[in-house]
């Protein structure tokens, strides 16, 4: 018997297994149960066999702690070419080494818990806003409503900013920026023409430059975001970078797990009268208040589950920049290293029925035997997601005041994943609005 040696080729599909995935896609029709596909057949580490674009897929808690944690010195994450590189140009997302540390430690006290009460507020206060607009029986599309929520939330806590007035003009830029950095052809041809993007780009960059200039001339309360950029003398440019980073990052992957969520409670009646009996027990007709977060016991493990399910960011990219070796594998300096948090958040080895929706799973009993790494929807290690704890205060209001108060009857067929910026539902969730108590709508 050969033991296996470090220089071993990394697993890459034959035609066989070309032909299986493409099989399992097209049964599936996403992309994900293509890597699942691959996942099965070669293991917790594989290369992605396409022309001009040398990458590995690793999967599972030891792949996760090598790249996000051990090995972190060796890889970076700027990869030059990348559109979501040439959108956030110096944006905290895209930066490496000391300039990198500086833009967080800049950043991360406008995300402090002390600020959290009054979050709280902004995100039930979004809500009403946005619900304020359904009428009784009517179709919405969850995802598009959530993301205004989300935007209005975000734009408030961290910029002081109202955007609601701003919203409509500015929807197809934005909805067009996202998909500039969505996957695509482009991965493999960088320059390719995109027709649209450059003037959805201007729009959004003159909303937010005109933010910046605002506060400059009337300096509020500096402790937002925005005063702490304005406050470290930044110039506009690395203002509007940073503001952006945080306005996409910040927005997106909610709106997607506020999304998931609520379709998943829809399709599954018994857990949504679970939340519905703990919030109606914790909060009644209230308005949720950051003091509730902690209650909400029930409705924590749904997250955490719909999180798991559908993680909001799936992969997460780096560059070695050194030569790195994983177990028997090299990698050689130059590769694209991705991290599956979609694939280990699905593996059997670490999880029973990984398919199978079941909020109990993170019932405090039952989570505490799993090893690190096996479930990291915010990421790991020092480059995790800064606005974590941002994100699951506000999902968290957010479906309680809308659970409190409105039912969803699906009206959209079988809702498939789709990879844009975030993991989304394709083609959105519609569903019917009822208001729970028989209210009536103004
Ligand atoms: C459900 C919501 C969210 C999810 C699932 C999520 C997920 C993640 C993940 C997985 C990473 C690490 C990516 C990697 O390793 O390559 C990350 C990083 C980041 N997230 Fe989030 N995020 C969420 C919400 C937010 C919010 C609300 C903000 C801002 C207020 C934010 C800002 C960022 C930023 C700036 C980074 C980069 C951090 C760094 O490089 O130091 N995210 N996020």
């Amino acid at each position: 018997m050969s033991l296996p040696r470090v220089g071993s080729r990394i697993p890459t599909p034959d035609i066989t297994i070309a032909r299986y995935v493409l099989r399992m896609w097209r049964r599936e029709g996403h992309i994900l149960s293509a890597l699942e596909a691959m996942h099965d057949a070669l293991g917790d580490i594989f290369a992605l066999p396409l022309p001009g674009f040398k990458s590995v897929v690793m999967v599972g808690p030891e792949a996760n702690r090598f790249l996000l944690t051990d090995e972190r010195d060796k890889v970076r994450w700027r990869a030059e070419g990348d559109p979501v590189t040439r959108l956030l140009r110096q944006g905290m997302l895209v930066t490496d080494g000391a300039l990198h540390d500086d833009l967080r430690e800049v950043m991360t006290p406008a995300l402090h818990r002390s600020l959290f009460e009054g979050f709280a507020q902004t995100m039930g206060q979004s809500v009403d806003r946005v619900s304020g607009q359904w009428h009784e029986g009517s179709v919405i599309d969850l995802l598009g409503e959530m993301r205004r929520i989300a935007l209005l939330t975000l734009m408030e806590s961290l910029f002081a900013e109202d955007i609601g007035p701003h919203i409509e003009t500015l929807w197809s830029d934005i909805l067009r920026t996202i998909r500039y950095i969505s996957p695509g052809p482009w991965l493999l041809w960088p320059d390719m023409p995109r027709l649209g993007y450059r003037r959805a780009r201007k729009r959004l960059d003159a909303y937010l430059y005109r933010l910046i200039v605002l506060r400059r001339a009337q300096p509020a309360d500096g402790n937002d975001l925005l005063g702490k950029l304005i406050a470290a003398q930044m110039n506009d440019e690395l203002i509007r970078d940073q503001v952006l980073t945080m306005f996409i990052a910040g927005h997106d992957t909610s709106t997607a797990l506020l999304a998931w969520s609520l379709y998943l409670l829809t399709i599954h009646p018994d857990v949504l009268k679970r939340v519905q009996a703990e919030i109606d027990t914790v909060i009644g007709s209230q308005m949720p208040e950051y003091g509730h977060v902690r209650q909400l016991r029930y409705l924590d493990c749904v997250i955490k589950e719909t999180l798991r399910l559908y993680p909001p960011i799936h992969l997460g990219s780096r560059i070695a920049a050194d030569d790195l070796t994983f177990g028997e594998f090299s990698i050689p300096a130059g590769t694209r290293v991705l991290y599956s948090i979609y694939l280990t958040h699905r593996d059997k080895k670490h999880w029973p029925q990984p398919e199978v929706f079941d909020p109990d799973r993170f019932l405090p009993a039952q989570g505490s035997a799993r090893p690190p790494y096996t479930y990291l929807p915010f990421g790991g290690g020092p480059r995790n997601c800064i606005g974590a704890a941002f994100a699951q205060a506000e999902v968290k209001i957010v479906l309680a005041r809308l659970l409190q108060r409105y039912q969803f009857r699906l009206v959209s067929g079988k809702v498939r994943p789709r990879m844009r910026a975030t993991l989304e539902p394709s083609r959105g969730i519609r569903a019917e609005v009822h208001r729970r108590h028989g209210d009536t709508f103004v």
